[in-house]
This record gives C-alpha cells, sequence and structure tokens, in this order.
C-alpha cells in the first residue's frame, strides 16, 4: 500500500487566496476516509508559483533519506511519484483525496504546469 505525504502551500499568496481552506478539506477528508495512516499532512510552500495558487504537492514516502533543509518544502524536486496541483479549492481537495491517496490515482486534469506561460 502506497504512503504519501501532502503538503497545502501556507505562503502569504496562497493563503489570500484560500489555502487554509484547502488544508482543511485535506484534514477533513482524509479523517473521514481514516487515511491518516497513509499520508502526512503538512504546510510547505513558497514554491514559487504564486500565480497558480493555492498550490498543493503531493508525494510518496519511499523512506528516501531527508535533507535536513528540507528543499521539497518550498520547490518542485522532479522526483518519482511527485504530483503538483495548482488553482486548489476545498472541493477539488477532497477529489484528489478520494482518487490519488485513496485509490493511488491522480488527478491529471487538476495537475499545476508550472512550466506553461501565464
Ligand atoms: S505563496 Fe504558495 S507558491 Fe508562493
Amino acid at each position: 500500500m502506497k504512503r504519501y505525504r501532502l503538503s497545502v502551500c501556507k505562503g502569504s499568496s496562497c493563503k489570500s487566496n484560500g489555502s487554509d481552506s484547502v488544508a482543511a478539506a485535506a484534514r477533513d477528508e482524509l479523517s473521514a476516509r481514516k487515511l491518516q495512516t497513509r499520508c502526512e499532512l503538512y504546510r510547505g510552500g513558497c514554491y514559487g508559483f504564486c500565480h497558480m495558487g493555492p498550490n498543493v504537492v503531493i508525494r510518496e514516502e519511499t523512506g528516501r533519506k531527508r535533507d535536513p533543509l528540507s528543499p521539497e518544502d518550498f520547490q518542485l524536486m522532479g522526483w518519482e511519484g511527485e504530483v503538483y496541483y495548482s488553482h486548489m479549492t476545498p472541493e477539488k481537495m477532497k477529489r484528489v483525496v478520494a482518487e490519488h491517496i485513496e485509490q493511488d490515482k491522480p488527478v491529471v486534469e487538476l495537475f499545476g504546469h508550472p512550466d506553461e506561460a501565464e
């Protein structure tokens, strides 16, 4: 069974676009579906994609050794199993928990594309 770490950006821009309610939706949905043991929730950021926020990054836990500087808390690492979701809302967050976390099916249509021009 896969395990995940879900990070909701708590940078000021994402916060002003509603990341607190996105994080609350993630917490509530993980608990309603009893997925807390499979997915750790934390607040990261700023990832540098403020104009695309609220931003959420999900990574598969692979037992990778942690860098003490935790660069993954404020940038995308390009790791296998790393998924970036942009323009998140509480509704989208609940869907991501139900599909990506519970069923191991990342929600491709909600992926963010940081390389695209605005
Ligand atoms: S504040 Fe979230 S990416 Fe900058």
